[in-house]
């Protein structure tokens, strides 16, 4: 359970645990652009694709560890708009994090292609039919989607950063297992 002034163990080690997925799985995208050979685009963008199933797995275990363990209630010294934004991006998170993996599974599918997680198991082509137009059209907006994704992410950072070094209210601790939290 959450003691009062910080989010539990679980849902520390998932939130960062899924930061450094993200990070790597869009890093291994911009690496995947610059391949030499079409199959080497391929090879490193499965590492991408089977990233991006376990996030959707670990996503959906942080939603619900959330219903059983709820967040700490708010930062008292934050004002209504930090709080309603902060609200606004956490959703936006959740939300991309679901639906960019499942676009990602049915843009995939449009090629008529499984989803190898790491030659471990396959998720099958959904039965979708093939059109690679359409296929093109959600990879492009999947890569848009991961734009906003980036800048919210250093919006997030910086909020975070902001108000722990310069406010001083402790804000990244709440996220941490050590360090003073302010009620
Ligand atoms: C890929 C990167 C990241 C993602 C997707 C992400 C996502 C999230 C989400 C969804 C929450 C809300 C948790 C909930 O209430 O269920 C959250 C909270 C938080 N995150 Fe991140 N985060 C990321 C990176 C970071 C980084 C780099 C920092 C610090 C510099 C950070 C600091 C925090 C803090 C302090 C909270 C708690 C905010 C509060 O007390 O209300 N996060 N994050
Ligand atoms: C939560 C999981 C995922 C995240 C955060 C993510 C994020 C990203 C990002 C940041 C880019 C680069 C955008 C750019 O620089 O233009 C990208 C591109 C791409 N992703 Fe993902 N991705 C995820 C899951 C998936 C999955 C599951 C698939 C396929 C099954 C997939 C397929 C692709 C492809 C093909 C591209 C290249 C798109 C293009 O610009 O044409 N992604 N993704």
């Amino acid at each position: 359970m959450n003691s009062q002034a910080r989010y539990s163990g679980l849902a520390m080690l998932l939130h960062w645990t899924i930061a450094v997925l993200v990070i790597a799985t869009w890093r291994i995208a911009e690496a995947a652009e610059g391949a030499a050979t079409r199959e080497a685009k391929g090879a490193i963008m499965s590492n991408h694709f089977a990233l991006g199933v376990v996030i959707f797995a670990l996503v959906a275990a942080r939603l619900v560890w959330r219903q059983v363990s709820p967040p700490p209630a708010p930062v008292a010294g934050h004002r209504g708009w930090e709080r309603t934004l902060a609200r606004l991006v956490h959703f936006a998170f959740y939300a991309l994090l679901l639906v960019m993996p499942i676009a990602g599974w049915v843009a995939l599918s449009s090629f008529g292609g499984p989803i190898s997680v790491f030659g471990l198991f396959e998720l099958p082509p959904l039965p979708v039919g093939i059109d690679e137009a359409r296929g093109e059209a959600i990879f492009e907006i999947h890569g848009a989607a991961g734009i906003t994704l980036l800048v919210l992410i250093a919006i997030h950072a910086l909020a975070a950063l902001k108000h722990t070094l310069v406010d001083k209210d402790g804000t990244l601790f709440r996220m941490l297992p050590f360090g003073r939290v302010k009620g």
